[in-house]
């Protein structure tokens, strides 16, 4: 606990990478220092407590990316109050940041292959694991939306390192259809472990893919969050063992076997 950091962080980019969404670079070196994929910050969306309070509470986002230069990067998407505000953010503006919390995703070592399965905004955790993973792992990325503009650029997605299926609801781009359809195809022919972040119902289905295959599934969990470190119980999930769990605490990567679905 006592290396979670707490304080106001650069702002150095900010910019729309897929209709909605958006990609935040944070100059953080006390985070990217200890961080590890998957784990998560809370962000203080508004202005400074000196300026105006709303909204209160900060935001969760996963780590996407965690920067060798003592930089880490988000991509979010906006839904809301929060990150409507964070979206008009400019460089060189503070933000108050307090992380790297959580546990992030444990990938076997070694682990000579991984599929990796985002919908939409859940692409957002799995490039920092990909890029630890590249170079020693033949990794998959399925990674589906509901359209074509809905997904970051194909340049974009090269960061990734490896092969990368799409998926779009609407069929406008790649595979017609959720990403756990190629995914069912994939664990058939080859089974291996799979890491996934979206939708619960996408969770859920991966969940029972990678059981069906006999492999492990880590999945990265979401909740709304209001202290981000386990003292409100708000963010709770239905578990097997103990019946109720905390994301933000134990999670919000958790074995997919351990969930209620
Ligand atoms: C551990 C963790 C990591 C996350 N990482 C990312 C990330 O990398 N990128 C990203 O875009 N988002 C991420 N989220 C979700 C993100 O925190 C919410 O989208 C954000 O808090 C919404 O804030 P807001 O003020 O804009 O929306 P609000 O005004 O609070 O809510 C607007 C709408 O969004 C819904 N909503 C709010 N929070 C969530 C949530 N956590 N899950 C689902 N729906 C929600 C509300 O129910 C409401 O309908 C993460 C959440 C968790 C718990
Ligand atoms: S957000 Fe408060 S306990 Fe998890």
């Amino acid at each position: 606990m006592s290396d979670i950091f707490l304080g106001e962080c650069l702002v150095m980019e900010n910019r729309e990478v897929a209709a909605g969404t958006f990609l935040l670079r944070l100059e953080a070196p006390a985070v990217a220092r200890i961080a590890r994929p998957g784990q998560f910050v809370m962000v203080r969306t508004g202005p400074s407590p000196a300026k105006g309070t709303s909204p209160l509470l900060k935001r969760p986002f996963s780590l996407h990316r965690i920067g060798s230069g003592g930089e880490i990067d988000l991509l979010y998407r906006v839904v809301g109050e929060g990150t409507s505000l964070l979206s008009q953010v400019r460089s060189l503006q503070g933000l108050e940041v307090m992380g790297p919390l959580g546990r992030g995703f444990e990938p076997p070592d070694p682990l000579p292959r991984a599929y990796l399965a985002a919908g939409g905004v859940g692409l957002a955790p799995l490039l920092a694991l990909a890029e630890t993973l590249a170079g020693s792992t033949e990794t998959i990325l399925f990674y589906g939306a509901r359209s074509d503009d809905d997904l970051v650029s194909a340049p974009y997605l090269e960061l990734f390192q490896c092969r990368v299926l799409l998926c779009t609801d609407d069929g406008s781009v790649g595979f017609h259809g959720p990403v756990t359809e190629p995914l069912a195809e994939v664990l058939e022919a080859s089974p291996a472990p799979v890491f996934a972040c979206g939708p619960r119902p996408m969770l859920a289905r991966v969940a029972e893919l990678a059981a069906g295959a006999g492999v492990a599934a880590q999945v990265s969990m979401e909740a709304n969050m209001a202290c981000g470190m386990g003292a409100c119980l708000g963010c709770v999930v239905q578990t097997n063992e103990p019946a109720y769990t905390r994301v933000c605490l134990e999670g919000p990567v958790f074995r997919a076997e351990d969930i209620q679905w």
